[in-house]
């Protein structure tokens, strides 16, 4: 009984895997993220550092003179013994003089000023994905990907972008304009499907802007706007919507909201 049900589990297993094959095969040059797929050479890419000619842990970096006054500033808040809770701060002005990553070379800095073992600081900027280890474009396109958004057609918005903007995910445009990413979860499931684009074309200053209710239509005129500096681009629904407000009537919060319940002890 064991054994035919092990040997219905293979039949089951080999039948995806080669539907999954398939689907590869006759895929476009683009790629085909399915539901819930994720390439064990993309996660590998994630935190994997290479040494290029402009990343390794001979490129000279240093920060700025008038980043050394915001470092002291920050430092001034820890226990001199508690430096390494710097590091986030840190690796966030490295990130912005450097126009929207993190170098190797940056990273060892960092752990010479706050007189820790590299690899803290390594640990560190793998963990959040806010920290860039590679250049980004001028903006930097991230797609999310958890399940909300996906129901609501994130895969279709992450193709269509890949075929607009002529790269795959993880790529940055020709021209350095654009770097196409995925995101999880960040927080406005409620307004599915939703980009947020972290903002460096004006350096040392970035921002991270949300841009939700998106179609492959409306994804697609948000990166034009934003390719010509179109000052009338509104952050947010795009769809008409006020915030995560209903579309259309309100169905409830009619009257004003009653204070909070108390027991009567
Ligand atoms: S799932 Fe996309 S914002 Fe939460």
């Amino acid at each position: 009984m064991l054994s035919s049900a092990l040997s219905r589990v293979r039949s089951t297993v080999s039948r995806s895997v080669a539907a999954s094959a398939s689907a590869s095969a006759s895929a476009s040059c683009f790629s085909t993220r399915s539901v819930g797929v994720r390439s064990y050479s993309d996660h590998a890419v994630s935190f994997m550092h290479v040494d290029t000619p402009d990343n390794n842990a001979n490129t000279p970096f240093d920060f700025s003179p008038e980043l050394y006054k915001r470092i002291d500033q920050i430092l001034a808040k820890y226990p001199p013994n508690r430096k390494r809770s710097a590091t986030l701060p840190l690796l966030d002005l490295a990130q912005r003089q450097c126009g929207g990553w993190v170098p190797l070379a940056a990273m060892n800095k960092i752990a010479q000023l706050l007189e820790v073992a590299p690899i803290r600081v390594y640990e560190v900027a793998t963990f959040y994905s806010m920290v860039n280890r590679k250049p980004v474009g001028k903006y930097h396109l991230q797609v999310c990907v958890t399940s909300p958004c996906m129901v609501k057609g994130s895969d279709e918005i992450l193709h269509a972008l890949e075929k607009h903007l002529g790269i795959h995910l993880g790529e940055t445009t020709a021209d350095g304009v654009f770097t196409l990413g995925e995101m999880e979860c960040m927080g406005c499931c409620v307004n599915a499907p939703m980009i947020a684009v972290a903002d460096y074309s004006n350096p040392p200053e970035w921002r991270y802007d949300y841009y939700e209710d998106l179609t492959t239509e409306t994804a697609i005129k948000v990166v034009e706007a934003l390719r010509k500096g179109d000052k009338t681009l509104k952050i947010g629904p795009q769809n008409g919507r006020k915030n995560c407000e209903p579309q259309g009537k309100k169905t409830s919060l009619f009257g004003e909201p009653r204070g909070p319940y108390c027991r009567d002890l």
